[in-house]
């Protein structure tokens, strides 16, 4: 369903690429060739019939929007490390509606049944581009300590697609074979629901 058609895709290439590849330029600048995140300017989002598909799918399951971010990954970045999802210190994010345009052939998404309580996981304070103000801007998340060993994960997708991506667990993005910058818009929720709630309500709406 949140496949782009090839209309949308078109409009993506014309309207919200070019402002992606700013922003990976941006971060791979500052932090070499890495995948994280940035925020857009909302209008950049307005006129795409995606927008008006997303909004509607988080009204149908009872969301609140929050807004549309970005993500951008190097392509072959060989930088992955577990982390989680958050915008403030102590309020892990649950759940993010992911819609990858450019770089999904070759990248692996990997979960593990652990969360920000693992002592291996640790707070990660750093800059993300914020294009709205045109200049970088503090930002918050947890990533796992580097020389921590997490073992085999407890789930993995490879050529990860659109999904709604369980960003409370420990998770991995693997980019090493990809071969071009991955762009990947994604939907937050301003009012978090537990994840087995969000599971609950997609089924409720025949989803899975
Ligand atoms: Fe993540």
């Amino acid at each position: 369903m949140f496949w782009p058609t090839e209309e949308e895709s078109v409009w993506a290439t014309e309207h919200i690429i070019p402002h992606a590849t700013i922003a990976a330029n941006k971060l791979f600048e500052k932090y070499g060739p890495k995948f994280d995140k940035t925020d857009l300017d909302q209008s950049v989002f307005d006129g795409w019939s995606m927008t008006d598909k997303v909004k509607n799918h988080f009204n149908e399951l009872g969301l609140s929007f929050r807004r549309f971010s970005l993500f951008v990954g190097a392509a072959g970045a060989k930088s992955a490390v577990p982390h989680v999802d958050a915008h403030t210190i102590g309020a892990p994010m649950v759940a993010r509606l992911n819609i990858p345009l450019r770089g999904i052939e070759g990248a692996k998404l990997s979960w593990w049944d652990s969360s920000v309580d693992d002592p291996r996981m640790l707070e990660r304070h750093f800059e993300q581009w914020d294009a709205t103000q045109g200049k970088m801007r503090k930002a918050f998340s947890y990533l796992a300590d580097p020389h921590a060993d997490w073992g085999p994960a407890s789930f993995v997708v490879n050529n990860p697609g659109p999904c709604w991506n369980h960003v409370e667990l420990a998770h991995k993005l693997e980019l090493d074979f990809t071969t071009e910058t991955r762009i990947n818009i994604t939907a937050e929720i301003q009012d978090q629901i537990a994840w087995e709630e969000l599971v609950t309500r997609l089924r409720n709406c025949n989803y899975i």
